[in-house]
C-alpha cells in the first residue's frame, strides 16, 4: 500500500517501479534449459543450411580456402561497407602475423542506405579515390605505384551475398536496415568495380568478403587457436572453418573434399519468418514490423546494436502510456522511432555515481524530461535486462557452432568484434556464462577475445591468400 507522501509525488514512486521492473524480469530472463533448446533448433538450422541452397539461414561457402599461413606480405586496399561506417584502408601486411593499416572512416547518413545501389558503391569508389590520393605518391612516407600500376584490393560488404567465386556475390537481401533499390538480386562485385572504373581508381579487384570471414582470417592470422570469426555491432553473424566433404551443396563442384572453406553463417537470419525457437516479447514483435524488413533477420533484431535501443525505448513509451512514467511533461522526443541509442544503455550501465548521474544527463539533455533516482534505478536495471538477453542469446549462437563441430572437449578461441562486444559492459563477460548456462563447466573451454580487425586486416589477408592461390591456378 501507498503512503499519502507517495500518492502526491509527481513520478513514479520506487515501489511501483519495483513493481514494474518484475514484469520486465520474467519478459526478458533466459533461463539455462531454454537456451539448450535454442542451441539445439540452432545446430540444425546450420546443418540444414549446408544441405542445400536458399535456406534462411544461409550457411554461405566463402571461397576462403583454408587459414592464412600469417606469412602473407604486400600493401593491400581495403573498402568496408559496415553497417554504420564506410571504412578505407592501406594495411601492409608484414608476415609473421603483424601488420601496420592506415584509415580514414566516414559515417553513412540514412539517406545513402536507401538511395540507389550503384550510387552507393560510387560514394565508396570515390572515398577510396581521395584516400588513395593522399597516400599514395613520391614524397616520403607514401606508397610508392609506377603509372598504370595498382594496388590490390579486397572489399568487405557485410551483407548475405551468394558466391561462386570470390570475387563475385549477389546479393540475397539488404539487411542492418540498408534498403538501397537495384541491388538486390545483383553482383555487388560487378556494381563495385563499375564504380571503381567511373572514378579511375588504381585498384585491383581481389576479394569480396564478409565482416566475420575477415575476423575469423584476420585472428587466425595472430591467433592460431582461433575456429570462430564473429561480429556483435550493429548487426550480428559468425563464420567458422568447414571441410567441403561436409557441405553436401559443393560437393560436386570438383574442389577437393578434403579441402577446407570458411562459411559465412548469415546466423542473424535464425528463426526468421516462423518465429518457432526465440523468445519474442511485443516489443520484439513491434521491431520487427516496423523495420524495412519484416519477418528477417530475427535473432539480430534481439541482440544487436542496431535494435537493442528500439526495444527499451519501446518499453519505455508502454510505461509513459499506461501513466507511470513522466507524467505532465512533455514526452515527444522519446516517442519517435529509433530516438534512443543503444550505446545509451552501456553508458547506464556503467554510470558509476550514486545518484546514476549519467542517466539523469541523458534523459535532460537528449529527452527534456527529469527522472526521479527510483525511476533510474528502474532504468539502469532495464538495459541490464536488455543487455544480458542479447549477450545470453549470442552465446547461444556460438554454443550451436562449438556443439554442431565439436569444439567443446578440446577448447577453442572465438575472435569476436562489433561495438556490442567491444563497448558494452560485461557483454563478453555475459557471454561466457550463458556458454556455462548451456555447456556446464566445460563450457569455459571456450573464450571469446577481442579480434583483429577483420575488416581491414583481414579482407587484405584474403585478398594475399586469394592472389596466392590464383598465381598457383588453384580454383
Ligand atoms: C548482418 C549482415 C552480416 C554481417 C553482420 C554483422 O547480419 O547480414 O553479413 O556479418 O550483420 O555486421
Amino acid at each position: 500500500t501507498r503512503t499519502q507522501d507517495e500518492e502526491d509525488l509527481p513520478h513514479a514512486t520506487k515501489k511501483t517501479m519495483a513493481d514494474h521492473l518484475r514484469k520486465y524480469e520474467s519478459l526478458f530472463t533466459l533461463t539455462p534449459q531454454r537456451m539448450r533448446m535454442i542451441v539445439d533448433a540452432f545446430k540444425d538450422t546450420l546443418e540444414a543450411g549446408l544441405e542445400k541452397h536458399g535456406n534462411t539461414v544461409p550457411m554461405i561457402p566463402t571461397y576462403v580456402f583454408g587459414w592464412p599461413t600469417g606469412n602473407e606480405t604486400g600493401e593491400y586496399l581495403a573498402v568496408d561497407l559496415g553497417g554504420t561506417n564506410l571504412r578505407v584502408c592501406l594495411v601492409t601486411l608484414q608476415g609473421a602475423g603483424k601488420f601496420e593499416i592506415t584509415q580514414s572512416k566516414y559515417r553513412l547518413t540514412e539517406e545513402q542506405k536507401q538511395e540507389d545501389g550503384q550510387k552507393l558503391f560510387d560514394f565508396c569508389a570515390e572515398c577510396l579515390k581521395t584516400f588513395i590520393d593522399q597516400h599514395v605518391g613520391e614524397e616520403p612516407g607514401m606508397i610508392n605505384l609506377k603509372p598504370g600500376a595498382k594496388l590490390p584490393l579486397g572489399f568487405t560488404f557485410s551483407y548475405p551475398c551468394s558466391q561462386d567465386r570470390i570475387d563475385h556475390g549477389e546479393l540475397i537481401r539488404w539487411t542492418k536496415g540498408f534498403g538501397n533499390p537495384n541491388t538486390e538480386g545483383h553482383d555487388v562485385a560487378e556494381m563495385f568495380r563499375k564504380s571503381l572504373q567511373k572514378y579511375d581508381v588504381p585498384a585491383d579487384f581481389i576479394s569480396l568478403t564478409c565482416d566475420t570471414t575477415g575476423t575469423l582470417i584476420a585472428s587466425h592470422y595472430v591467433n592460431p587457436k582461433t575456429k570462430i570469426g564473429c561480429i556483435f555491432g550493429t548487426g550480428c553473424n559468425a563464420a567458422y572453418m568447414e571441410k567441403v566433404v561436409d557441405i553436401p551443396k559443393i560437393k560436386h563442384l570438383g574442389i577437393a573434399q578434403d579441402a577446407e572453406v570458411a562459411i559465412n553463417c548469415e546466423y542473424g537470419a535464425f528463426d526468421s519468418f516462423e518465429h518457432e525457437h526465440l523468445p519474442r516479447t511485443k516489443y520484439d514483435q513491434v521491431v520487427d514490423e516496423t523495420s524495412n524488413k519484416p519477418g528477417e533477420q530475427a535473432y539480430e533484431k534481439l541482440i544487436s546494436g542496431r535494435y537493442l535501443g528500439e526495444i527499451m525505448r519501446l518499453v519505455i513509451c508502454e510505461l509513459i502510456d499506461e501513466g507511470v512514467l513522466f507524467l505532465g511533461q512533455e514526452t515527444y522526443k522519446l516517442e519517435k522511432a529509433y530516438a534512443f541509442d543503444t550505446a545509451f544503455l552501456s553508458l547506464m550501465e556503467s554510470d558509476p555515481t550514486d545518484e546514476l548521474l549519467m542517466i539523469i544527463g541523458i534523459f535532460t539533455h537528449f529527452f527534456a524530461v527529469e527522472t526521479t533516482l527510483a525511476e533510474r534505478q528502474f532504468f539502469r536495471a532495464l538495459a541490464k535486462l536488455i543487455g544480458r538477453r542479447a549477450a545470453r542469446l549470442s552465446a547461444c549462437g556460438i554454443a550451436a557452432i562449438v556443439s554442431k563441430m565439436g569444439y567443446l572437449e578440446e577448447g577453442c578461441s572465438v575472435g569476436a568484434d562489433g561495438s556490442l562486444y567491444n563497448k558494452y559492459p560485461g557483454f563478453a563477460d555475459r557471454i561466457h556464462e550463458g556458454l556455462v548456462d548451456v555447456f556446464g563447466d566445460k563450457g569455459r573451454n571456450i573464450v571469446t577475445y577481442h579480434a583483429e580487425d577483420g575488416s581491414g586486416v583481414g579482407s587484405a589477408v584474403i585478398a594475399a591468400m586469394t592472389k596466392d592461390r590464383k598465381e598457383k591456378g588453384l580454383y
